[in-house]
């Protein structure tokens, strides 16, 4: 059809285009073989584009669909009094998205392709044909497959239901669905952030037993995924899919599961906790380095620090469900914490030891009091009494003072030195140990030995 209009119109311009009457009859009779021409050759291409299906027709094959499905009774399985039917499942996973440590499930979306044949449903190549079709559904057997780990889940319906049923004139037929499910998945969470996830899929016949379907995974890449698939904080190291029987009460199912292993990246934990957790340690170290005269400078500097790493701890914690062990990241943070705190002590050590020398200070100066207070009043021989033991060491009272507040203040100045190499090296000493130890499982191959 769409072949000839050009020509109509070609031909139309020719027409207008002559005036006399022979070569307008000529023309009309050139018009007419042209058509016939060109109406001979759609025709042979519509033949050729139907194929091998020149011989169906809408009547035909509705009228088949319907004798074909009046014999068949979808209560009863194929292959019903001989070996149990074999479903080939295989999957393509398009989205892996919230694992959520809190709620312990992470989300999946799926296309579910099961694969089984029903003899019944055989039917001629050559002379029919079934068009691919989910209306058949509800009309034939399928195996009622269930996922026994989830939590929801919900078919896909736009634009219309994603579902697909095609039937091969083998009676091989292929059911394809698209789901979206929340999947539980048990995690342990002691290696927090530096930890490995192994979540499964497990999937399995509701109500026949071993003995009637069988599910089993395509022999060639059961599991594919969308190319882009890519998660955000983990990486999907490996995956299995695994065959098996399961035994109930009720009888043995076949099972079928999808392991795979989820390896969380560190970076973001990294950037969020771990880098500014040690930078308050060092910035509490900067401490230090203040004079331990100047209190409120220390007080405040180290006060900030313990509070703002308190208050990252429970921020860290927030995001775990209220696990009764300790994980990788509690351990940090309160090392982080105990070091902190550790600096504030040391300050109030400092400041106790410079403190005594001030008490020293606040003696002499009560003892300068005293003897000017006594050089005022009449009863000389009381103060004298009282004092002179004192009044006579004056000189040397101010002299051993100034020695002692020298005495106690390089005291400080020590422990304050004395600090300043120590905690920086035992930070050192917990990062060597702290990271290997968690890490050890992540680490590259050639840093692990055995
Ligand atoms: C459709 O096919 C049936 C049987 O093959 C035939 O009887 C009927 O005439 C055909 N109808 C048309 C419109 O070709
Ligand atoms: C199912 O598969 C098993 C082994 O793969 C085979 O022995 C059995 O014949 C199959 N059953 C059917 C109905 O094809
Ligand atoms: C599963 O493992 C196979 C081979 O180990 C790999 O080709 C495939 O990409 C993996 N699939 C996923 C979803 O990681
Ligand atoms: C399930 O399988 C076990 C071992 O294969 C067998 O002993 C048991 O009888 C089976 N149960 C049923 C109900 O078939």
């Amino acid at each position: 059809m769409i072949a000839r209009k050009p020509r109509q119109g070609k031909n139309t311009y020719g027409d207008n285009s002559y005036s006399k009457r022979e070569n307008q009859r000529l023309w009309s009779i050139l018009l007419l073989l042209l058509t016939l021409a060109v109406h001979g050759v759609s025709t042979d291409a519509n033949t050729e584009e139907d194929g091998d299906h020149s011989s169906h027709n809408v009547t035909s094959t509705s009228t088949f669909l319907n004798t074909l499905l009046k014999t068949y009774d979808k209560r009863i399985r194929p292959n019903f009094d001989g070996d149990p039917v074999n479903v080939t499942v295989d999957m393509l996973i398009s989205r892996i998205d919230n694992i959520n440590e809190v709620t312990m499930d992470y989300g999946i979306t799926i296309v579910l392709r099961q694969t089984w044949v029903d003899t019944r449903l055989e039917y001629n190549a050559v002379k029919q044909h079934i068009p691919p079709t989910s209306e058949l559904l509800e009309r034939i057997w399928v195996p009622d497959m269930f996922f026994t780990n989830e939590k929801d889940s919900h078919f896909h319906d736009q634009t219309r239901d994603n579902v697909l049923l095609r039937i091969s004139p083998s009676g091989e037929i292929l059911y394809s669905t698209r789901l979206t499910l929340t999947v539980a998945c048990h995690m342990q969470l002691s290696r927090f952030p530096m930890d490995e996830q192994h979540c499964k899929l497990k999937m399995e016949s509701y109500s026949y037993t071993v003995d009637e379907p069988v599910f089993v995974w395509t022999d060639y890449r059961p599991v594919q995924h969308e190319d882009d698939l890519e998660l955000q904080q983990f990486d999907i190291l490996e995956n299995e899919t695994i065959e098996i029987v399961h035994m109930y009460h009720t009888g043995n199912f076949s099972a079928l599961e999808l392991h795979y292993t989820l390896h969380r990246k560190l970076g973001y934990y990294i950037i969020s906790t771990f880098l500014p957790s040690s930078l308050l340690v060092v910035l509490s170290w900067v401490s230090f380095w203040i004079n331990p005269e100047a209190a409120p400078a220390r007080v405040a500097l180290c006060i900030t620090t313990v509070l703002t790493i308190t208050t990252m701890a429970i921020a860290v914690r927030d995001d775990l469900p209220k696990v009764s062990y300790v994980t990788a990241v509690d351990v940090w943070m309160s090392s982080c914490l105990f070091f902190v705190f550790g600096s504030l002590v040391e300050f109030a050590f400092v400041n106790f030891v410079s403190s005594l020398r001030k008490n020293e200070k606040k003696k002499k100066t009560d003892l300068k009091i005293n003897v000017e207070k006594t050089k005022d009043g009449n009863d000389l021989a009381d103060a004298v009494e009282k004092c002179l033991p004192q009044a006579i060491n004056i000189e040397k009272c101010e002299r051993c003072g100034t020695h002692a507040s020298r005495y106690w203040r390089k005291r400080a100045l020590f422990v304050d030195k004395v600090a300043r190499i120590v905690f920086p090296l035992l930070y050192f000493i917990f990062n060597i140990m702290f990271w290997p130890i968690y890490l050890r499982e992540g680490m590259p191959s050639w840093l692990i030995n055995d």
